[in-house]
This record gives structure tokens, C-alpha cells and sequence, in this order.
């Protein structure tokens, strides 16, 4: 029974809804760092070029990913396997927030800017005429870098700890996030 499909999650794994959500948003966050990078280190060259056209709109994408996320959490109160540890609890909840603020306050730049957005061709901000609005596009220039980038620190943190304790021999913290838990 134990590996039988599950959409829900249970204290023993992950179900398959949070798990596509996790691997999904992993792939799309390499994307997004690697046009974040690649526009810092690279500003002008083909690879800048080419990935940073696709920032915002795969950062909108991850918004709205997150958004799912946060519900499906919300609607898996309870259920999900315990927490390893008090900072384990902690680094999941900062990923959170993180994953929030982050695409929010560019979002909310983009629209104080009055610039038109449309990302997959959805017209979500029509833009408009007239004068910026400077509460939105005050929020500090840098504020989205950088914590964008400390997302990046704490997502690199998260891997090492997730592989610690793979090597460590807790191997049931990769497994119940991959599906194949043994007990
Ligand atoms: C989770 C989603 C996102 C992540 C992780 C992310 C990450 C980053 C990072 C790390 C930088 C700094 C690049 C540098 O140092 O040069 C950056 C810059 C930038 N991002 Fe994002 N981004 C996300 C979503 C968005 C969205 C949704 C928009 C716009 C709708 C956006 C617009 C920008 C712009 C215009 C910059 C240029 C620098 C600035 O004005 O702050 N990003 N992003
Ligand atoms: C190679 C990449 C990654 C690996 C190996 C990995 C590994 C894991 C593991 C083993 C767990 C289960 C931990 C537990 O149950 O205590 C987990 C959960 C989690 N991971 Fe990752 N992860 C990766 C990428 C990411 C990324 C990019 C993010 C987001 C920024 C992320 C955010 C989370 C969150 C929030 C959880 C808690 C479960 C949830 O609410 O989805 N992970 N990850």
C-alpha cells in the first residue's frame, strides 16, 4: 500500500501534487538564477541576451506557482511529514517567504511603473498614462536583487542540508520528497 499513488500528503511522504510543485519550481528557479546571473556577469552577450527577455515573465510564472503552493500547503495542514528539525521548520518557512516577496515587490514595481505587462500574451497590467506611482517604484531598486539573491543562499543551503542528511543516512528526508519512502 505504502507506494501506492497519492495525491495528498501523509506523515510518511510528500503526495504527488506537492512533489510536481517542488520539482517544477526547481526547474524554473535554475532558469531564473541563470538569467539573474547571467545579467550580472555576463550584461550584453548572447546568453544575457537571450535568457534575460525571459525574466520577467518566468518570474510571473513562479508566482503563480507559488500561489498554488501556498494553497495546497494551507489545504495539507497537518497532513505533511514532521519536520526534522526546529531549523528545518524555520529554512522551509523563510523559503516561503521568500518565494513570495521576491516575484511580489517586481510585481509591484512593474505595475507603479505604469509600464505594460503582459506575460504568455495575458494582459495583465494594461499600464497606464501620467505620472509613475512613486510609493511602488520607491521600493528601494535593489530591494528585489537583493533578496533574490539571498533566496539563492538559502536555496543552496536547503540542498546541502537536504544531501547532509541523504549522506548522513536519514535517507527517508530525499525519499518522501522523491515518493519512495521505506517505512
Ligand atoms: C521568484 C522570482 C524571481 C527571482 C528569483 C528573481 C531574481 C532576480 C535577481 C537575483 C536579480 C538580480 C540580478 C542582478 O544582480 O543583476 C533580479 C533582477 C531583476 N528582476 Fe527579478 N526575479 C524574479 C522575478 C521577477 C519578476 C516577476 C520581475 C518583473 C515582473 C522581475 C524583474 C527584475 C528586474 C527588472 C531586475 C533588474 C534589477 C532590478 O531592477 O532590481 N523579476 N531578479
Ligand atoms: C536539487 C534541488 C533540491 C533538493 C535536492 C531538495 C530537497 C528537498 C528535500 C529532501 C525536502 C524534504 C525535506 C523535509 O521533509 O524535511 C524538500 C522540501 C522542500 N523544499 Fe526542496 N530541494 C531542492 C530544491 C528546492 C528549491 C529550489 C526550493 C525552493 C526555493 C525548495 C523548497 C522546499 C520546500 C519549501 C520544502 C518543504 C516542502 C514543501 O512545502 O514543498 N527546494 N526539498
Amino acid at each position: 500500500m505504502q507506494n501506492t499513488p497519492q495525491t495528498r500528503d501523509s506523515a510518511l511522504r510528500y503526495g504527488s501534487i506537492t512533489r510536481t510543485l517542488h520539482w517544477l519550481m526547481a526547474v524554473v528557479f535554475v532558469w531564473q538564477f541563470t538569467s539573474a546571473a547571467a545579467h550580472l556577469l555576463a550584461e550584453d552577450s548572447p546568453l544575457d541576451e537571450f535568457m534575460w527577455s525571459t525574466h520577467k515573465t518566468s518570474g510571473f510564472l513562479l508566482m503563480v506557482l507559488i500561489v498554488l503552493r501556498v494553497l495546497w500547503a494551507l489545504a495539507n495542514t497537518g497532513r505533511r511529514p514532521p519536520s526534522v528539525s526546529a531549523l528545518a521548520r524555520l529554512g522551509h518557512a523563510c523559503l516561503y517567504l521568500l518565494m513570495i516577496a521576491v516575484p511580489l515587490v517586481a510585481l509591484i514595481r512593474q505595475f507603479g511603473s505604469g509600464r505594460a505587462f503582459s506575460p504568455f500574451g495575458i494582459p495583465l497590467m494594461p499600464g497606464f498614462e501620467g505620472d509613475k506611482i512613486e510609493w511602488m517604484t520607491d521600493l528601494r531598486s535593489n530591494f528585489h536583487s537583493l533578496l533574490g539573491w539571498l533566496l539563492l543562499a538559502l536555496i543552496i543551503g536547503h540542498i546541502v542540508a537536504a544531501f547532509w542528511h541523504h549522506l548522513a543516512g536519514d535517507k527517508n528526508v530525499m525519499r518522501r520528497i522523491i515518493g519512495t519512502p521505506r517505512h
